[in-house]
C-alpha cells in the first residue's frame, strides 16, 4: 500500500449497522476534516482526470459532489452535477436504476454535456456499482463519451465492477482504495 493509501484509509471511519443491521458504513467524513488527506485525495483523483483526458468531471449527488468539485478545479474542468431526480430547474436527461428495495433516477441538465465531451465520473463509493451504471448511462444517453470512474472506495465483495464492465466499454475504473 502507498503512502497515501495509507493516508486515505486512516482517515477513513468504519461505523457498524449503520444505517441498518449488519451494515458496515465507511464515514468519509474524518478525510474531509483533514486538509491534508482532502488534499492528496483531490491531487490523485485529478491526475486520472488530466490521464484519462477528461474535458469534464461529473460528480454524483451527494458525496460525490464533495469530492468532485474540487477535483474539476484542480484539473483546470468544468464540473457538472449528477443530481436525484426533481432537483435541477432546466431540461434534463433521467435515468432510472434499481436499488436493494425499489429503484430511483438521476438527472443531469442536458445542455452540460454534448458530442465531443470527455467525462470523467468521480463519487465515494463503488457498492452494486447501480448508480454508477446509471450514470454512464446518462452521459452517454447526453452524446459525451465516458473517459473514465474514479471512486475513493471500492467494496469488492459487492461486484460493481464486474457489472460496469460493459457499459464502461474499456474505459478505466480506477478505486484508490479496495476493501
Ligand atoms: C452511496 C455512495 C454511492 C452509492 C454507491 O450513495 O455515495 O454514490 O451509494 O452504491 P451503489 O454502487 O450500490 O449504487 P447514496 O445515494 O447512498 O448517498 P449520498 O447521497 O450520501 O451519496
Ligand atoms: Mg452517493
Amino acid at each position: 500500500m502507498t503512502g497515501i493509501q495509507e493516508l486515505l484509509l486512516s482517515r477513513i471511519r468504519d461505523v457498524a449497522d449503520y444505517p441498518e443491521p449488519g451494515v458496515m458504513f465507511k464515514d468519509i467524513t474524518p478525510l474531509l476534516a483533514d486538509p491534508a488527506a482532502f488534499t492528496a485525495l483531490t491531487d490523485t483523483l485529478s491526475e486520472i482526470a488530466t490521464n484519462t483526458g477528461a474535458t469534464k468531471v461529473v460528480g454524483l449527488e451527494a458525496r460525490g459532489f464533495i469530492l468532485g468539485a474540487p477535483v474539476a478545479l484542480r484539473a483546470g474542468l468544468g464540473f457538472i452535477p449528477v443530481r436525484k431526480a426533481g432537483k435541477l430547474p432546466g431540461a434534463t436527461l433521467r435515468q432510472a436504476y434499481d436499488l436493494e428495495y425499489g429503484s430511483a433516477e438521476i438527472e443531469v441538465h442536458a445542455e452540460d454535456l454534448a458530442a465531443g465531451d470527455r467525462v470523467l465520473i468521480v463519487d465515494d463509493v463503488l457498492a452494486t456499482g447501480g448508480t454508477a451504471e446509471a450514470a454512464i448511462h446518462l452521459i452517454q444517453r447526453a452524446g459525451a463519451e465516458v473517459s473514465g470512474l474514479a471512486v475513493l472506495m471500492e467494496l469488492g465483495f459487492l461486484q460493481g465492477r464486474a457489472r460496469l464492465t460493459p457499459a464502461l466499454d474499456g474505459a478505466p475504473l480506477e478505486a484508490l482504495l479496495t476493501v
